[in-house]
């Protein structure tokens, strides 16, 4: 119900338009009746558009402050483990300790893919991209549930999460094996969820694999800084191909494309790859220079963020976990690491990005971690869908819990009028 009004004047005419408040956040003017008048609204990559109310998340860019179901991330990722944020993000609440036991239970009976799919791997070069091969298998898994595909009803909905949360880890580590040329490693049950993600990832069937409980643990707090971030680009997206009535397998495949892309979730592995570019600490005012230089298109990667013009909260924990990961494994002087603070350090103090208010985002320490724990640079933009895959579902999930209306954008035509095509 509209608690306020913002009237609009076009041409001499005066459009009263409802203003909606919530929560927390912006009030949000309600465009809806423009149409009628002859109008559209026009805001490319949707800077001050809100494309939906929702309860799941909330950020503060101004603040540095993230949210998930009104719960702060640097007490989820100190206090809970991923699998509870999942059902936190899914249902609104976090799980009681038999609702965590039965989550738990149902998310391991659905870790194994079948069989058929790992036929899927072979049609893919070695060194293909793994985000390539995330895109065909995650869209490929609707093809395996004919008979659970009628997502009008609650129960087909909970057993997509299940089966999603509990197989893009193996999925993602079937990838990684398939690059190596090894064995695809079955999910082990008696594992929990980040250990049983490593041990895919880095057993074999020749000899007993040990997870380390520091790296399971670290691996955990990277799925749950990654699970969520209100409705940016690949969230989007997965609302968009919902809204269609694509079944949750096919909206999840679009998300990760969106992701992939360098300005999203490709930005982690683009920041190894620039601090390797890098490489001394006495080049950084070089690629400072250059990420300042307009006709340059390099951009510091792992910097700025379109919500965030203060600390991205996930970044400051990421830094942490990174300080133990590293003490832990022994590399606490990783050279990469040591470039990182120290470009962190310059270009906070640099105008240029003190203005822009330019602060490190979740991909700039996330990748150390991960190379450190000994994944592969390509893995880890995988790594992000995978954590990403219940924030999508989530949203998609409140979306259809709701009566919705296919998305379709208009647009600002500034093409040729009509005109005749020419006789031959
Ligand atoms: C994620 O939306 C989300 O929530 C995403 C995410 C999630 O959890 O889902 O948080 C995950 O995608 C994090 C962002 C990862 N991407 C990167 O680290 C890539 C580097 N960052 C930039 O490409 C950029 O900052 C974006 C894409 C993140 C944000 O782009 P915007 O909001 O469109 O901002 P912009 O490109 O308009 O930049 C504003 C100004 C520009 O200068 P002017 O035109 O005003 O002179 O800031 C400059 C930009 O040139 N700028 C940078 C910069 N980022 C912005 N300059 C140098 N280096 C950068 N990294």
């Amino acid at each position: 119900m509209a608690d306020k009004q913002a009237t609009l004047s076009v041409d001499g005419k005066t459009i009263d338009l409802p203003v909606y408040s919530g929560t927390l956040g912006p009030d949000v003017v309600d465009v809806r009746g423009l149409v009628k008048e002859g109008l559209f609204t026009y805001d490319p990559g949707f800077v001050s558009t809100a494309a939906c109310s929702s309860q799941i998340t909330f950020i503060d860019g101004g603040k540095g402050v993230l949210l998930h179901r009104g719960y702060p991330i640097e007490q989820l990722a100190e206090k809970v483990d991923y699998l509870d944020v999942c059902y936190m993000l899914m249902y609104g609440e976090l799980p009681s300790v038999e609702q965590a036991e039965d989550f738990h239970k149902m998310v391991r009976n659905h870790t194994m893919v079948h069989e058929q799919l790992n036929h899927f791997y072979n049609g893919f070069r070695r060194d293909a991209h793994p985000m390539a091969i995330m895109c065909g298998v995650v869209g490929a898994l609707s093809a395996f549930y004919h008979d659970n595909m009628d997502f009008s009803k609650e129960l087909y909905r909970e057993i997509a999460a299940y089966r999603l949360i509990a197989k893009l880890p193996t999925l993602a580590a079937m990838c990684y094996k398939y690059s190596m040329g090894q064995p695809f490693m079955y999910p082990n049950n008696s594992l929990d969820y980040a250990s049983n993600f490593l041990y895919m990832m880095f057993a074999t069937p020749c000899e007993e694999y040990v997870v380390s409980p520091t790296i399971a643990k670290a691996m955990d707090k990277i799925f749950i800084l990654h699970a969520d971030h209100e409705q940016n680009a690949s969230t989007s997206t997965v609302r968009l191909a919902g809204s269609s009535g694509a079944n949750p397998f096919a909206c999840i495949a679009s998300g990760i494309a969106a992701l992939w892309g360098p300005a999203h979730g490709g930005a982690n592995e683009a920041v190894l790859n620039m601090l390797t570019e890098i490489g001394d600490v006495e080049r950084i005012p070089e690629f400072i220079a250059k990420a300042k230089d307009k006709d340059d298109p390099f951009r510091l990667m792992g910097f700025g963020h379109r919500v965030y013009k203060n600390f991205d909260p996930r970044a400051k924990v990421m830094k942490e976990t990174c300080d133990q990961v590293l003490s832990e494994l022994g590399c606490a002087d990783d050279p990469l690491f040591a470039i990182a603070r120290r470009l962190e350090q310059i270009a906070l103090e640099d105008p240029y990005f003190v203005e822009k208010k330019l602060y490190p985002n979740v991909d700039f320490y996330s990748g150390i971690i991960l190379r450190a724990i000994g994944i592969p640079i390509s893995m880890f933009t995988v790594i992000f869908a995978m954590s990403r895959t219940i924030g999508w579902f989530s949203h998609w999930h409140e979306m259809i819990g709701e009566p919705y209306r296919i998305g379709r954008p208009r647009q600002l035509y500034t093409g040729p009028v009509q005109r005749d095509v020419p006789d031959k």
